[in-house]
């Protein structure tokens, strides 16, 4: 074969595919937990079959109806959410909503929440037990008054965490979900790793607040919300590209799965040559919610003009 022959990157020799903790990913665009719901919602407007992966919406054993008062408050060039963990609990999700999401054909992620390390570790025995491909540990929801970001603020804490379900999580890999509101992410990163974590998803949302100025009061009824968007891209972005650097230095080899205000494909690109193997879109998906699939034809066309044949050669980050 001629050396021009050998460079020739065809539309067959690209692989899309991404190895997540030992998960195959047809493409690394996942929906980020909360904004689409459970996969039956998005099903007749877009094929969602063409999806990398689903996050499902924050799961609890206890069921739970979510917060009172606004949800959602729009700011400029980004969301704040207070939606709480509003869902159907899990041995509802797993009887009910699991079979239709499986079926969808992406890989199944289940978001694992509660309000006490016991509720956590009761949750990841029945979804041990289920057909999710993997479960992604929520220590970073900012809406709950209990539980929900307490668990990852601290890394005493959240190692603790993270090895009581690890003990009962035999069959299915972890992502560890992290906080960008923790003031030392790196050695929080570092002791879920010691705790048996096997990849990490950052960012959630950011702490933040809005103030009603007519009615003279905050917006939100716990006062403070989650902030999401493009708002938060460049700062998400810098802590994914610190983690990978933190890992690397460790000489740990720990995929990332980076989320923050990724509407469309340069934004995807920058989270993947920051060094994520995967991203999570989120709130794009409400104003957009071709999002995702435009984004998976941009990587495509991205990596055929490139002459690039696997994800990872997206990467500018040396391991
Ligand atoms: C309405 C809404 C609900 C969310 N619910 C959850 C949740 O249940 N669990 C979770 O880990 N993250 C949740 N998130 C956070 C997103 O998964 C994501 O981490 C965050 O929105 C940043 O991504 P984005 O800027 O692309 O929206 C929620 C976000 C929004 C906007």
């Amino acid at each position: 074969m001629s050396d021009t022959m050998s460079e020739t990157v065809t539309e067959n020799t690209i692989d899309m595919s991404v190895n997540l903790a030992g998960v195959k990913l047809r493409n690394p665009v996942i929906a980020a937990s909360g904004t689409f719901g459970n996969g039956s919602e998005y099903s007749e407007i877009i094929d969602v079959s063409l999806l990398g992966g689903i996050c499902t919406k924050g799961l609890t054993m206890t069921p739970r109806e979510g917060n009172t008062g606004v949800r959602v408050w729009e700011t400029p060039s980004g969301l704040i959410n207070s939606v709480g963990l509003e869902n159907v609990g899990i041995s509802s999700f797993i009887e009910n909503k699991l079979p239709f999401l499986r079926q969808l054909g992406p890989a199944v992620i289940a978001n694992l929440s509660g309000g006490s390390s016991d509720e956590y570790v009761e949750g990841a025995v029945l979804l041990n037990e289920s057909s999710v491909d993997m479960i992604e540990l929520n220590i970073s929801c900012p809406n709950v008054k209990v539980g929900g970001l307490s668990f990852g603020m601290d890394p005493g804490t959240a190692a603790a965490l993270v090895s009581a379900v690890r003990r009962v999580c035999t069959n299915k890999p972890l992502i560890v979900k992290l906080s960008p509101n923790a003031p030392n992410i790196a050695s929080i990163a570092l002791s879920c790793v010691r705790a048996g974590a096997d990849a990490f998803s950052l960012v959630n949302s950011f702490k933040a607040m809005a103030i009603d100025v007519a009615g003279k009061k905050p917006v939100f009824e716990n006062i403070t919300a989650g902030l999401c968007g493009p708002a938060i891209r460049p700062i998400a972005l810098r802590l994914v590209w610190e983690l990978f650097d933190t890992l690397k230095d460790s000489k740990l080899n720990v995929p990332i799965v980076g989320i923050g205000g990724i509407a469309c494909t340069n934004d995807a690109l920058e989270f993947l040559m920051a060094g994520s193997c995967a991203i999570q879109v989120g709130s794009a998906t409400f104003s957009n919610p071709h999002t995702m699939i435009e984004i998976i034809d941009g990587l495509h066309k991205y990596m055929s003009d490139n002459k690039l044949s696997a994800i990872s050669e997206i990467s500018i980050r040396e391991k």
